[in-house]
């Protein structure tokens, strides 16, 4: 097919020294009518046929066709020279083209093996997307040590008739279409109610142009969106009185084309402070009383929060307010000790208070949250100085709605237990708490399976997200690796923005979950649907008749059937 030649052709130009791609089958070269072995694994005979024929949408252009399809028939093709341990050791992912009829039955489940060993089978068998039209798919194949070199792959159901061309084996999975609406993280993050996020570096890609591949892997992969530097206090009013919003608005307005929500970052900090304020954040040394810097906090909160008043839907308040040492927590009656910043210095502890009170009058809407870093896991002095600091705030009538962590792990360090009930207690404390700047840095990039264990840690960050339903959100800190502020490769997307193992783990659980919750987002009630609706047991039984739509996630933990979706409650 014409445009994978393009295809390959770009790939050579610019990987010309390592193998990136290998086009195992167009079907090109078969005469229209040929046929491919068919195998059912579990009978002699099969009635299933695989035929080379005209591709339904370009008649200049062969594809193979499998129809009559019986359970367990899988198209049966030769590696030629390549054994499974090579095709699985060289690439990482099999690729191929899609084509279904709109006829085409719900139930699908691709599986794809070498003689024996399943290489892959699709978890996500309920949704292989649309019909009627041409999908690239990728999976991830399991890596194989056999000698063997039959493939065998397709939908084992039996209601299956599709087209398939271009099967490929990938070392980089150039197989994913990034902006196909169902491969997207967005879209399995929404099936589950979660955002999914990333901070963009405004100053370095044009948010404003919606056609720019980075822009529109933004817009595309992620429902919410914070300003990597461009709404600090330094970005925002550089000198007394100046406020400088446009970088933040253009952030704003691509949020709002694609329906993004905003996290506002950060309006009281040590850090990128203005030189105006304190020379280095953290003395008091511009000559400001007490009520003249609280006059500046206020007058940088309220102008700030009442400009993006409707439009940015939650802030980090205050961020990085602790110190690192919490040497007096044992002693010290508060249980944490704060940073020397000159907030702290120049007004007290009391400045974290009266933020979120200035914060809150300027826009009552508006969710707040108090964001820190090394306050992950629990055990740790710091982490449970967050915690005492926070329940101090909520028990004060501080009008705080979440706690940020910001997550930024080395692949290693990551202790699931210690963050799972660290995540787990600020519930009964009524506060979301979320995960804010999740980036996982590799200590070693040529290590083997660097990157599969970077996926492995993100995927388990994720699914400990997904496990609570305070946990509303998971932004990562920045998009492409060559981007981030640490070394590591510590993001979903390589340099060339190509999707890493790491993205492919976070949309894996997002998606499983999504399937397995079959809920539509926070269970909305609109006018499509009845507001109340029977429960059902998986048994069939009735469980509760007439229940308000309100009222399905206080349900009893378990797994229900509720307008035909299976619905699982935590
Ligand atoms: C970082 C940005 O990513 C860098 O570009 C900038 O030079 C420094 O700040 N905690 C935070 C973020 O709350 O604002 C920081 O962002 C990373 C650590």
């Amino acid at each position: 097919m014409n445009k994978y030649i393009l295809l390959t052709l770009c790939i050579l130009t610019s990987f010309a020294a390592s193998a990136e791609e290998k086009v195992l089958f167009d079907f090109e070269n078969y005469d229209l009518g040929a046929r491919i072995e068919m195998r059912d694994f579990y009978s002699e005979t099969t009635a299933s046929v695989a035929e080379v024929v005209q591709d339904p949408a370009n008649p200049n252009n062969k594809v193979l066709h499998v129809s009559n399809k019986s359970w367990n028939t899988l198209i049966e093709l030769s590696l030629g020279q390549m054994t499974a341990e090579e095709a699985t050791s060289s690439y990482q992912y099999l690729a191929f083209d899609l084509y279904r009829p709109a006829q085409d039955g719900a139930y699908k489940m691709f599986v794809a093996r070498i003689d024996a060993d399943t290489i892959y089978a699709d978890a996500g068998f309920y949704d292989q997307g649309a019909t009627g039209q041409w999908v690239g798919k990728s999976y991830r194949m399991k890596s194989i040590t056999s000698q063997g070199n039959t493939l065998y792959m397709g939908y084992q159901s039996i209601d299956a008739e599709f087209y398939i061309d271009n099967v490929r084996l990938v070392s980089v999975d150039y197989g994913y279409n990034y902006f196909d609406p169902e491969q997207t993280l967005r879209h399995h993050a929404e099936k589950c109610g979660k955002n999914i996020g990333a901070a963009v570096p405004v100053w370095r890609i044009n948010v404003n142009d919606d056609n720019q591949d980075m822009t529109q892997t933004i817009y595309s992969n992620f429902n919410m969106v914070v300003a990597e530097n461009e709404m600090k206090i330094d970005a925002l009013q550089p000198n007394r009185g100046e406020f400088t919003f446009y970088n933040g608005d253009c952030l704003v307005n691509l949020a709002e084309r694609h329906n993004m929500s905003v996290r506002g970052h950060t309006l009281v900090w040590h850090s990128q402070v203005p030189s105006w304020i304190s020379s280095d954040g953290k003395k008091n040394d511009r000559g400001y009383s007490r009520a003249e810097l609280l006059r500046i906090m206020k007058d940088h909160i309220t102008t700030v929060v009442t400009h993006y008043k409707g439009r940015v839907h939650e802030w980090d308040v205050v961020n990085e307010c602790l110190d690192d040492n919490q040497t007096t927590i044992r002693t010290n009656p508060a249980g944490y000790d704060l940073r020397p910043s000159v907030w702290y210095t120049g007004i007290g502890e009391e400045f974290i208070d009266s933020a979120f009170v200035y914060a809150h009058q300027a826009d009552p809407e508006a969710k707040l949250y108090i964001n820190e870093y090394g306050v992950e896991f629990q055990g740790k002095a710091k982490t449970q100085a967050y915690y005492n600091l926070v329940r101090r705030l909520k028990n004060s009538g501080i009008p705080i709605d979440g706690v940020g962590l910001q997550c930024h792990f080395t692949v290693g360090e990551i202790d699931s237990t210690k963050l799972d009930t660290n995540i787990k207690r600020y519930a009964s404390l009524n506060l979301n708490c979320i995960v804010t700047e999740l980036d996982i840095s590799i200590p070693n990039l040529n290590a083997p399976n660097a990157y599969e264990q970077q996926a492995a840690a993100y995927r388990t960050i994720a699914n400990i997200c997904m496990n609570y339903d305070h946990c509303t959100s998971l932004l990562v800190w920045g998009i492409t690796d060559n981007m981030s502020w640490r070394g590591g490769d510590p993001l979903l997307f390589n340099s060339q923005l190509r999707a890493k193992p790491a993205f492919f783990a976070i949309r894996d659980v997002l998606e499983h979950r999504a399937q397995f919750l079959g809920v539509e987002p926070n269970m909305p009630i609109d006018e499509q649907q009845s507001t109340h609706v029977d429960v059902y047991n998986l048994y069939g039984q009735l469980v509760v008749k007439n229940l308000h739509r309100s009222h399905i996630r206080q349900l009893p933990a378990g797994i229900y059937i509720i307008d035909r979706k299976k619905v699982m409650i935590r």
